[in-house]
């Protein structure tokens, strides 16, 4: 067993995960899944200015996913969306404190989760200034 190899923030934010739940009314949302072992993450965004104003995520994972999702929505909250695009999972490693070798996978979730919630707004902004234009 690779158990109990998680630093403390992990198993904090595992325990008392941050902007954790459903949002209402999102302007984005991303929903990303890992093939090696089922588990999903989904992302919702609320952007104002093009920056994250609120966010929140719904993780049906691992721990290691969870402790990411926690700390992504964290890093991110504030942040312009190309600011947010940057953020990589080894950021989100690094600000864990590390995550045993065989869970960093995990926390692929957590940057991609982020990128597709930020496609998703930004393909909605798109739909809306095509609905705008006139069609036959
Ligand atoms: Fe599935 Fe960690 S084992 S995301």
């Amino acid at each position: 067993g690779g158990e109990a190899m998680y630093t403390e923030k992990v198993m904090e934010l595992f325990m008392n995960p941050k902007n954790a739940g459903r949002m209402e009314d999102p302007d984005g949302v991303g929903e990303v899944g890992n093939p090696r072992c089922g588990d999903i993450m989904k992302i919702y965004i609320k952007v104002k200015d093009d920056r994250i104003a609120d966010i929140s995520f719904e993780t049906f994972g691992c721990a290691s996913a969870i402790a990411s999702s926690s700390m992504v929505t964290e890093m991110v909250k504030g942040l312009t969306l190309d600011e947010a695009l940057a953020i990589s999972n080894k950021d989100v490693v690094n600000a864990l404190g590390g995550l045993p070798p065989q869970k960093v996978h995990c926390s692929l979730l957590a940057e991609e989760g982020i990128q597709a919630a930020i496609e998703d707004y930004r393909a909605k902004q798109k739909a809306k200034s095509g609905a705008a234009a006139p069609k036959s």
